[in-house]
């Protein structure tokens, strides 16, 4: 059967307009709704749009803040120069009526890897630094990076984000969800992957990537708008960035078929080399 490998980045046009799409006990795909403050490592990147008698700001894309003012996220996510981007924090519901209750800051700069080549590929991983700091609160808070280069997590992870919930008719969410989903080893992943995407569509996976096997019935969790945000696993209560999401099989929610995360350990000198000398 014929998948086709899809970026997960997404505009929410409903949560921008304050819409909100109810009926869904689902999550990510299969994923459950995110307490209050569960996750204060999580934004959302959304970009701004200034009409004439007002302004609709759109959720693309999730990232994962690592200090008061850097964030990382995925390289497919920039939008271009000249785009501009607002930095989201501290809010589960992106409706408009909770937007009073938000940390927001604008994205300074968006720096993406500079061997990333567009489309789904490895070096899918981006840094956004904001113009003012954050404020650390119970929603606002960073998530750990890796502790060593080139560690390869195994276990389970958590995900997170606002993308899709579903393929239907409305698959948009203001609500974050979130999803605890084992990790699949690179091996298996890349065969399951190179099996089921077209030569056309293939796209082998790198030792940068890691994968996960979602859903308690194997099917994949990420879906558009997901693109960029975390991955964690949780050391005594701790989040730490182990992934960025990258990209996954449409249509999402598939058996069998993985969601594929940059692998943040195998970062850890780029992200270093960009954010020190910062004056931060
Ligand atoms: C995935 O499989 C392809 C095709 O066999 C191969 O070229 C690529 O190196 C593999 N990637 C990894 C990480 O093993």
């Amino acid at each position: 059967m014929a998948v086709i490998a899809v970026l997960l980045a997404s505009v929410l046009l409903g949560s921008a307009l304050g819409v909100s799409v109810k009926g869904h006990g689902l999550g990510i795909i299969n994923g459950d709704l995110a307490a209050p403050a569960e996750f204060p490592h999580q934004v959302s990147l959304q970009r701004h749009n200034q009409l004439i008698f007002w302004s609709l700001d759109e959720h693309f894309c999730g990232g994962t803040l690592i200090t008061t003012q850097w964030v990382v996220t995925a390289a497919h996510c920039y939008q271009g120069p000249g785009v501009p981007v607002l930095v989201v924090a501290g809010v589960n519901s992106l409706r408009t009526a909770d937007r009073a209750k938000a940390q927001v800051r604008k994205a300074e700069r968006f720096i993406t890897h500079e061997l990333y080549p567009g489309g789904v590929k490895p070096y899918d991983i981006a840094l956004v630094r904001t113009d003012v700091p954050f404020e650390f609160s119970d929603a606002v808070d960073t998530a750990l990076l890796p502790f060593q280069t080139n560690d390869i997590p195994t276990g389970i992870a958590t995900l997170s984000g606002w993308g899709y919930i579903s393929n239907g008719l409305f698959p948009s969410t203001n609500d974050l969800h979130k999803m605890t989903v084992p990790l699949l080893d690179l091996e298996t992943c890349n065969a399951t992957v190179m099996a089921s995407l077209p030569s056309w569509a293939s796209s082998p996976l790198a030792d940068t990537n890691l994968c996960t096997r979602d859903g308690p019935d194997g099917t994949n969790g990420v879906c558009g708008g997901d693109s960029g945000g975390p991955l964690v696993q949780y050391e005594s209560g701790v989040p730490r960035l182990i992934g960025v999401v990258s990209w996954g099989s449409t249509p999402c929610g598939k058996k069998g078929e993985p969601s594929v995360y940059t692998r943040v350990s195998a970062y850890l000198d780029w992200i270093d080399d960009k954010i020190s000398g910062d004056d931060q």
